[in-house]
């Protein structure tokens, strides 16, 4: 696995003070306005603000929005003033004004390449999400897991309507744990046969626990697609941890398990540091997380999510299980 410098499929963008001084004057005008992130009347107006980010940073994210930038774009930046105190034990412990700054400097990033959603069933129904370990949660495949590789996957694929694009801002990482990410760059040279048999609907992909956990109405069975569509740069709706073939389809399953291959010997581990993010194409490519030993001391990785869609209108349709909440509009 390599580093993110100079990787094809990766796009980094570092900003200097100067470059985001107006966004952090912006940011904490509207703090001291609302004194959270979590007001759709405040995202609504933070969006009509994309002059206070510089245009080259205006101009990569306006490409992946179009799907013709980088499937994966980092940006970084001096680290924010703002101190959002110690990291939680769980989610639902976070202080609402905590991390209101920064949550608008991920929001005002982000929004450049889509339109936030969420979902009814993750943390509440909250726009932003905490990615941070949870005690007991340790051997988890989910954000809140911390001491095995979270494998990588596109987010929320048994979703027809999952999100277009992810968002991960750091808050915290004092071991620079590393986001890992493969774009479908991987897939060049893909067998003929292999390229047919994972453009069938034959894996069963299931929700991660994080769905069923809250919600008695989610549904927890598989939905059977393919896990390649489009043209000669596929979608990819990869999900191993999740994803399953039907009893004696082995030519799927072997399949299935060279495409993970490909995609795993292709990873990149991306390191953030407080105040920088990652905008990754839910399409174009996968994401995980390198293992980590927890501390649960104040002191652990904490990421906050943000997801976006390209079609709001879609968005906001008929849901499988009603689960998905809209977030602005
Ligand atoms: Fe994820």
């Amino acid at each position: 696995m390599r580093g993110s410098a100079s990787v094809p499929g990766i796009r980094e963008i570092t900003l200097t003070e100067r470059e985001v001084r107006p966004a952090d004057d912006l940011v904490r005008r509207f703090v001291g306005e609302y004194g959270s992130a979590d007001e759709i009347g405040l995202l609504t107006r933070l969006a009509g603000h994309r002059d206070v980010l510089p245009v080259r940073l205006t101009d990569a994210l306006a490409g992946v929005r179009r799907r013709l930038g980088s499937p994966v774009t980092v940006v970084r930046r001096p680290p924010p003033e703002e101190d959002v105190g110690p990291t939680p034990s769980h989610w639902r412990l976070r202080g609402r004004a905590a991390t209101a700054a920064h949550d608008l400097w991920l929001a005002l990033v982000a929004m450049q390449a889509g339109d936030p959603v969420c979902w009814q069933t993750l943390q509440d129904g909250r726009l932003f999400n905490d990615v941070l370990p949870i005690r007991g949660e340790e051997h988890a495949q989910t954000g809140h897991g911390s001491l095995h590789h979270l494998d990588f996957h596109v987010e929320d694929a048994f979703d027809d309507h999952r999100c277009d694009v992810l968002a991960l801002l750091c808050l915290r990482n004092p071991d620079l744990v590393a986001t890992t990410v493969a774009d479908v760059g991987a897939l060049a040279g893909i067998g003929a046969d292999d390229d047919e048999l994972l453009r069938r609907p034959r894996f069963g992909i299931l929700p991660d626990p994080e769905h069923l956990r809250t919600s008695r109405s989610a549904d927890p069975s598989p939905v059977w697609r393919p896990v390649l569509s489009g043209g000669s740069q596929p979608y990819l709706r990869v999900d191993p941890a999740y994803t399953t073939t039907a009893p004696g389809d082995d030519a799927s399953a072997q399949a299935f398990s060279r495409l993970c291959r490909r995609l795993e010997a292709a990873l990149v581990r991306v390191r953030l540091g407080p105040g920088d993010l990652v905008v990754i194409d839910n399409h174009r490519a996968v994401h995980g997380r390198d293992p980590f030993a927890p501390r649960y001391d104040g002191t652990d990785r904490w990421l906050r999510k943000l997801t976006l869609t390209f079609d709001l209108q879609r968005s906001s349709g008929r849901r499988r299980d009603g689960s998905r909440a809209l977030a602005l509009s």
